[in-house]
């Protein structure tokens, strides 16, 4: 669901600390849950023209809304979690080179929160910047890290690994491309300027050379800010207004349902603060879901179309009525619909912040788009969230007959770093 950007005085970080604003703007259009650690308007176009000449100008024109809004890099959980939703995205895995373990891990991830930190605020990267996003602001630039289950026997750090990072179950629908699965370290990058995105995805791959190597990556993409009249969930390539019921962090169970707590103990206790990512590339069988008519769309969704709210009823907003019948004493919610079947009522309370980019990848040799959803999902624990959510739309989703599972990774990605720390150093280094 959408969440207006706070514009008071006390914008918070994402640790819940108050941030010193110079300037302040609205952002016309936002996209997924709440936004953490979001300050609009932080930094001037003049700001960013002497960051990156090194000479004051004075009259450089302001930046837009959307090139001024920078996340912070710091706080208590990381950037891009419950950021919203941005129009970039670039999804980026690594393997660690042959001799590379513990050691370097920690270099790399010591260098990679240096870039993360600066890009974010819009300015160059430390060393030879490559100039990609010169002119731009931070334009919402958040870099999220995550370790993956094959990162701990590398670094020798097994006795560390959360069983949260068990593989997922295999499931019946599944047609994975391992080479473009899993890996020991994923970053996702997201930006609402593309020349933004870009650039931070350059740099997280300069800056792990000789450490490790790069082993899958994506590009997605999502509806621009200030696209629409007014803020509105998006819309995915199947046309379906996509992310209403999303938990979102004005719930109490918000926190417990998203982040692992702060008392964790055993393997867990670096997670603090962190959250897994359940990433799946998920291809649209896009010529047979437009071949359908748009009522059959709605059955198989349990949603409209034009505003997405339930076929029992109401706007957007209005809770799913899953035992409204209708005149022919039928469910109004088809049985198979997949709204219904990931309801987390159906599925004892499992719930996760979808967190989504689309993907269009070109057209294949059939004459098929190569396009879908890059599917990201945060969860305190993949086993109370995804997988049983997973399981069932498996056995009968009405959906399942138009998407195809291509790929899957598991990552960990911990607490956000305090300010002198860098990200997953509370493994690296206990
Ligand atoms: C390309 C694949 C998918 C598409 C196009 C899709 C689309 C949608 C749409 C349109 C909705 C209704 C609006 C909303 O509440 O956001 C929805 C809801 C939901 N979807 Fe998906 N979805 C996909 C895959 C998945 C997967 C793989 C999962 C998890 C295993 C999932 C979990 C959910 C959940 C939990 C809800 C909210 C249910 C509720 O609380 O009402 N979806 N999805």
């Amino acid at each position: 669901m959408s969440t207006p950007v706070n514009t008071s005085d006390d914008t918070p970080g994402n640790d819940g600390t108050t941030v010193e604003m110079s300037r302040r703007r609205v952002l016309g259009t936002l996209g997924a849950a709440g936004a953490g650690g979001l300050v609009v308007g932080a930094v001037s176009g003049a700001g960013i023209a002497s960051a990156v000449s090194g000479e004051s100008a004075p009259s450089a024109p302001a930046l837009t809304t959307v090139g001024s809004t920078e996340v912070m890099f710091h706080g208590k959980h990381q950037a891009g979690i419950t950021t919203p939703l941005q129009s970039r995205g670039h999804l980026i895995a690594f393997d660690l080179v042959p001799g590379a373990g513990r050691k370097e891990a920690a270099a790399l991830l010591r260098r990679w929160s240096t870039t993360a930190g600066t890009l974010m605020e819009g300015k160059p990267a430390n060393g030879a910047d490559t100039d990609i996003s010169l002119d731009a602001g931070p334009s919402s630039l958040t870099l999220t890290f995550g370790f993956g289950r094959t990162f701990f026997d590398r670094t020798g750090l097994t006795a560390r690994r959360p069983a949260q990072l068990d593989p997922l179950p295999a499931f019946s629908s599944d047609v994975l491309d391992p080479k473009r699965s899993e890996g020991d370290l994923w970053v996702q990058i997201g930006a609402d300027d593309a020349l933004v995105a870009f650039h931070a995805l350059r740099a997280v791959q300069k800056d792990a050379a000789g450490a490790a190597r790069v082993r899958w990556q994506m590009n997605g993409f999502n509806r621009s800010a200030g696209a629409t009249a007014k803020p509105m969930t998006a819309r995915n390539l199947m046309g379906q207004v996509d992310g209403t019921n999303n938990p979102v962090p004005a719930q109490s169970s918000f926190d417990q349902r998203i982040f692992v707590p702060d008392g964790a103990s055993g393997a867990q206790a670096w997670m603090a603060g962190g959250s897994y990512a359940v990433v799946r590339r998920i291809r649209m069988l896009l010529d047979d879901w437009e071949g359908l008519s748009r009522p059959e769309q709605e059955q198989v969704i349990g949603r409209r179309k034009s505003d997405g709210a339930p076929l029992s009823g109401g706007s957007e907003t209005t809770p799913l009525d899953l035992n409204k019948l209708g005149a022919d004493g039928k469910t109004v919610i088809p049985n198979n619909a997949h709204s219904r079947i990931s309801a987390p009522a159906q599925n004892g309370g499992a719930a996760m912040l979808r967190r989504p980019f689309s993907y269009h990848d070109g057209i294949g040799a059939d004459g098929t788009p190569d396009a879908g959803l890059l599917f990201i999902a945060w969860q305190a624990d993949p086993l109370r969230g995804f997988v049983p959510v997973q399981r069932k739309l498996d056995r009968g989703d009405a959906l399942s007959a138009f998407i195809r599972h291509e790929t899957s990774g598991l990552f960990a990605a911990p607490g956000g770093p305090a300010t002198g720390e860098y990200v997953g150093q509370r493994l690296l280094e206990a």
